[in-house]
């Protein structure tokens, strides 16, 4: 989607007292040199404080971030989070229509829009209090279709939630972010039971667990070498549980990790088919520790 400035700008752009003083704030959070930085932030701030993003707050930016006016273009005009356009004066709602939200009805979404708001989008309402735009991906794929005012995000909308949620904007209220359907996160809609009901006669594992059982102590690597599996328990002095992953004790000299921690050649597998370098071939019969070999 191409995204332009929009054709009406107004003269100027200046931070407000307060603004300023905060934008010269974010700008000590990098080091000198490096104040460009801090473009995200100021431009969100400009935006906050105008409602939309003009060209004259881009280059006014630029300027404080002394950066040529077409990085901070490049910038403003890639991420959607930046209006370019004057957006209503209530709330500006953007709909993702990227892949997930549109399998699950983001197209209803956009119909309650155009006909509760406007008929096409970055279209101000007749009374200029909302509008509304399609979006791409806004990284809450989980809980799709859903759409994004100001700083909230609203999830696991419908086309009736949708035209209730306008009709609350509409009516002066701020509703509540979040799920529509009242989801706490991202937990399975059915409730967060994706580890304990497990159907038939498999037994409930975390994802570590899980590869542990599968695969045992050791995992083949794409080389045909094997590493160790290692997990957080086993720094306590146990490889893993009884029945688990085994009892062996933890290898506790330097030397003893280093042995248990060096890839084990696939058996059968001459090195010279199974990916080790001529740099590690020589290393090894050096003595020098490899990338794999060296001490916990
Ligand atoms: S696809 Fe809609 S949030 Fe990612």
């Amino acid at each position: 989607m191409l995204r332009r400035l929009h054709h009406e700008q107004p003269e100027s752009f200046e931070f407000t007292p307060a603004n300023h003083e905060w934008a010269l704030a974010q700008m000590t959070k990098y080091p000198v040199g490096r104040q460009a930085s801090a473009i995200i932030p100021l431009l969100f701030r400009a935006q906050e404080q105008e409602g939309w993003l003009s060209r004259p707050a881009i280059e006014y930016v630029a300027d404080m971030l002394e950066m040529p006016y077409m990085r901070a273009l490049e910038v403003a005009t890639f991420y959607f989070m930046f209006h370019l356009a004057p957006v209503g004066s209530v709330a500006h709602i953007q709909i993702c229509g990227t892949t997930s939200c549109m399998i699950c009805g983001s197209e209803d979404l956009m119909k309650v829009c155009k006909e509760k708001i406007a008929p096409n989008p970055h279209e101000l309402s007749a009374d200029g209090t909302l509008s509304w735009e399609e979006v791409e991906c806004l990284g809450a794929c989980a809980n799709a279709p859903m759409a994004q005012i100001g700083r909230d995000y609203y999830e696991d909308l419908s086309e009736e939630s949708m035209s209730t949620l306008i009709d609350q904007l509409k009516a002066g209220e701020r509703p509540a972010p979040g799920s529509r359907i009242g989801r706490f996160s991202s937990e399975p809609k059915t409730g967060p039971n994706a580890c304990v009901d497990v159907p038939g006669d498999k037994e409930a594992h975390n994802a570590t667990t899980s590869i542990a059982l599968q695969y045992g102590t050791y995992i083949k690597k794409i080389d045909g070498t094997e590493v160790p599996l290692t997990a957080p328990w086993q720094a306590t002095g146990q490889i893993g549980p009884v029945g688990l992953m085994g009892t062996q004790p933890r290898p506790k000299t330097a030397a003893q990790q280093a042995a248990a921690r060096a890839p084990r050649p696939a058996q059968g597998v001459p090195a010279s088919t199974h990916g080790i370098t001529e740099q590690d071939a020589e290393a090894d019969s050096k003595g020098k520790p490899t990338e794999e070999s060296k001490p916990l």
